[in-house]
C-alpha cells in the first residue's frame, strides 16, 4: 500500500513498539507487492506475532493476533485496554545495570498487569539486543544491553499502537489453535522461527518451548489444511531444504526475498540472505 493511498481508518504513525527476534519491519517493502488488497481481507490472522510488524503495516479492520508467548500477548493486552496506565507504569524505569537486574529479579505475579507490561517493555529496550529469552522456569533470562539512550517509553508510538490495536482479538495459542476456524475470506500470516540454515545459525528459542522439524511439519499440515478451506496464506522461513521440500507441492509460489538478519550478536552473521516468502494464493 503506498502512502497516496492510506485509508482513513489507519493509524498513520501505527509501528512496532517491541524489538524482536526475526521482526518483518525492514521486509514490510519486499513483501506488499504480495499482499492482499486490505478490502478483500475478511479478517487477518497472525498465529506468530512478535513485534506484530505485518498488523501494523496492514491495519485490517478485523484481526486475531495470538502468539504462544502468554507474556507477550499480555502485553499487547495491556497497550490495547489501558496504555494511560502502562505510559504511567513504564516512565520511572532507567537505563541502569543494577536497577535493571534488580527488575528482572522481581516476580511478576506480585505486579500489576501494567506493571508487567512495562518491566517487559523496559527490559526489551534495555537488554542485550533486544532478545527475548526464557529459561526453563520460564524467567526472562536475557543479560543487561549496551545501549547508550534507549528510548524505554516512546508514548507517541505506544499510544498509535493502542489505536491500532482497537477491537483486535488476542490470543495465547499454538498456531494450529489460533486457525482452527479460519475459512474462506480469511488471510492468515505465519512467521514462524525459522528452520535453521545450519546448526548455529539461528535463534529460535524464543521460549522454553522449542520450533522443530515436527512442528514445521505440522505448520505445513496446517498450510494445506487452510487451503483446502479457501484461506488465503502467507508464509515466511528460511531457505532450508526442509522448506523447499515441505512446500514443493500443492501449487504454493516460493519467491525468493532477499533480506539482512536484524539481531544477531555476530557481526560476521549480518551479511544479505535469501528467504523464502511462501504464498497459497496468486500474489
Ligand atoms: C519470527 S517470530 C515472529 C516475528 C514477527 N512476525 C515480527 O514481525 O516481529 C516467531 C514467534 O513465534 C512464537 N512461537 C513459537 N512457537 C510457537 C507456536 N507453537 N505457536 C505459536 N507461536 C509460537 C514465538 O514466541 C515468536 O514470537
Amino acid at each position: 500500500m503506498d502512502a497516496m493511498s492510506v485509508a482513513p481508518d489507519l493509524v498513520p504513525d501505527a509501528r512496532p513498539f517491541l524489538k524482536w527476534a526475526g521482526g518483518k519491519s525492514r521486509l514490510i517493502p519486499r513483501y506488499a507487492p504480495f499482499l492482499p488488497p486490505r478490502e478483500t481481507i475478511h479478517r487477518y490472522i497472525e498465529p506468530f506475532i512478535g513485534s506484530a510488524a505485518l498488523f501494523f503495516h496492514l491495519q485490517p479492520p478485523r484481526a486475531r493476533l495470538s502468539d504462544c508467548n502468554h507474556t507477550l500477548i499480555e502485553v499487547y493486552e495491556v497497550v490495547r485496554d489501558d496504555v494511560e496506565g502502562l505510559i504511567a507504569a513504564l516512565r520511572p524505569h532507567k537505563n541502569d545495570r543494577d536497577y535493571y537486574y534488580h527488575v528482572r529479579a522481581q516476580d511478576p505475579r506480585e505486579l500489576s498487569k501494567a506493571e508487567r507490561a512495562a518491566r517487559i517493555i523496559f527490559m526489551n529496550k534495555t537488554c542485550y539486543n533486544g532478545l527475548y529469552r526464557e529459561n526453563q522456569m520460564g524467567e526472562f533470562n536475557v543479560p543487561f544491553g549496551r545501549y547508550k539512550r534507549p528510548r524505554i517509553c516512546d508514548e507517541q508510538r505506544l499510544r498509535a499502537a493502542s489505536r491500532a490495536l482497537q477491537g483486535v482479538e488476542l490470543r495465547t495459542a499454538d498456531f494450529a489453535d489460533a486457525v482452527a476456524d479460519a475459512g474462506e475470506g480469511d488471510f492468515v500470516y505465519f512467521d514462524p522461527p525459522y528452520v535453521p540454515l545450519n546448526a548455529t545459525s539461528s535463534f529460535t528459542s524464543y521460549s522454553r518451548f522449542g520450533f522443530d522439524d515436527f512442528d514445521h511439519r505440522r505448520l505445513a499440515d496446517t498450510v494445506f489444511e487452510l487451503t483446502t478451506r479457501g484461506c488465503r496464506v502467507m508464509l515466511s522461513n528460511s531457505s532450508a531444504p526442509l522448506v523447499h521440500e515441505l512446500y514443493a507441492h500443492n501449487g504454493y509460489a516460493i519467491h525468493p526475498i532477499e533480506a539482512r538478519r536484524n539481531i544477531n550478536s555476530r557481526a560476521d552473521g549480518r551479511g544479505p540472505v535469501t528467504e523464502l516468502l511462501i504464498l497459497n494464493y496468486d500474489g
